[in-house]
């Protein structure tokens, strides 16, 4: 079974599917690897790393999809990128497919194989390779960084002998994998930091990193299917952005990371609440991908409102390659080592609970989940 995987950068993404050592462990397993020409460049890999390995390099992505039987790919295929494939043919990777009806239906009609990485189920098993998990801690980890960057105070207390410097109040909104993440960063640099979620079982983690919790109750439990949070009802959303609000007022910096898998992220921070912030304050929005938190972002943009310093970065993991890469690599290796049979060899199956979970096309049909 030949595993391929090709250069994005040109869409922005430095980070790659496979490291050398990942190349290493599948060949040990039986898969070939091939890959395009440079494509471990943007997270500093040669392409004789790779060779080293036993991976073959090939000059052109279109050679390596042909001859692939699975194409790793961290980001869906455009269109235009689709309509060059050949047939039948599997598709891997954390493809967010859920935003890309039409290049699922592209593929559809090419016969390929699609399976979804982002929907693998958060069960103990599956730890190893939950991309959405690895590179939300990235995220969460760099969201911090950036605010900080473009703070114009420090964030740990400082006393000096020309007087002593008030740390920074940080406010984590969504306490999930990034938030946990943005509080463990944002306490190591000295800042005071408060979170919040509206899942309940959130609380004791968020205060087991030294933050606190902020105490606001909803009336009904917003602890949805599979650990995540359910969607709230515009009632709920109301009343939720009110309790907020004096804390986000006196909040220096601002990290919101509150998502609902599948749907648009919850408006929590409205302009009135983000004009209530100090001037030189920092808003770092990570939900920007599905649309933001806040409801002046604008995803992919930096804005300077009233002196408010609102950034809506897209892929953050992309900035740190190497790490995000080397997480990656993992969650993809130890997946496609759901291929390999007790017999050693490898097969493309949907026998297991997790590649039935991820698989959105099957030969090009709609893969229907047994009920
Ligand atoms: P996510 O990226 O879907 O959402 C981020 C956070 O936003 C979540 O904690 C969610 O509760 C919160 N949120 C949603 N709507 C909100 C609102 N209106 N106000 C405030 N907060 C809101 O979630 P993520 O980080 O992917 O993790 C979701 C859950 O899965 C967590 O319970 C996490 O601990 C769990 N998990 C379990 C794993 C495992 O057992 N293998 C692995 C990773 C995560």
């Amino acid at each position: 079974m030949r595993v391929g995987f090709v250069d994005e950068r040109s869409s922005h993404e430095w980070r790659v599917a496979l490291m050398p050592e990942g190349v290493r462990r599948l060949r040990e397993w039986g898969f070939s690897v091939i890959l395009q020409k440079g494509s471990g460049e943007g997270a500093h890999i040669s392409d004789e790393a790779y060779a080293e390995m036993g991976a073959q390099i090939l000059p052109t992505a279109f050679d390596v999809v042909e001859r692939s039987d699975i194409l790793l790919r961290l980001r869906m295929p455009s269109l235009e990128e689709i309509s060059t494939y050949p047939t039948d043919k599997v598709l891997i990777g954390p493809l967010q497919a859920w935003r890309y009806e039409g290049e699922i239906k592209a593929l559809a009609d090419k016969g390929w194989t699609v399976l979804a990485m982002e929907k693998i189920p958060r069960i103990t098993r599956a730890q190893s390779m939950d991309v959405l998990s690895s590179m939300a801690a990235l995220g969460g980890y760099k969201a911090v960084l950036l605010a900080a960057v473009h703070f114009g105070r420090v964030f740990p207390m400082l006393t000096t002998a020309a007087g002593t410097l008030a740390p920074a109040r940080v406010l984590v909104i969504g306490a999930g994998v990034a938030g946990l993440q943005a509080i463990a960063t944002a306490r190591r640099l000295g800042a005071q930091v408060e979170a919040y979620d509206i899942r309940p079982a959130a609380k004791e983690q968020v205060e087991s990193l030294g933050a606190k919790f902020l105490p606001l109750t909803l009336d009904e439990s917003a602890e949805g299917r599979g650990g995540y949070a359910r969607e709230l009802s515009a009632e709920e959303q109301a009343k939720q952005r009110e309790a907020l609000a004096s804390y986000v007022a006196r909040a220096d910096i601002l990290i919101t990371t509150a998502a609902v898998p599948g749907r648009p992220a919850p408006k929590l921070i409205t302009s009135q609440m983000r004009r209530s912030m100090k001037p030189g304050s920092v808003i770092v929005d990570l939900a920007a991908e599905s649309g933001g938190n806040c409801e002046e972002t604008q995803p992919g943009t930096t804005q300077v409102l009233d002196g408010i310093t609102l950034m809506a970065p897209l892929n953050l993991p992309a900035t740190l390659p190497i790490h995000a890469s080397q997480m990656l690599s993992r969650n993809f290796t130890e997946f496609l080592g759901l291929f390999r049979k007790k017999d050693g060899s490898l097969t493309l199956h949907t026998e297991d609970e997790l590649l039935r979970a991820t698989c959105l096309l099957w030969n090009g049909q709609p893969f229907l989940q047994p009920v």
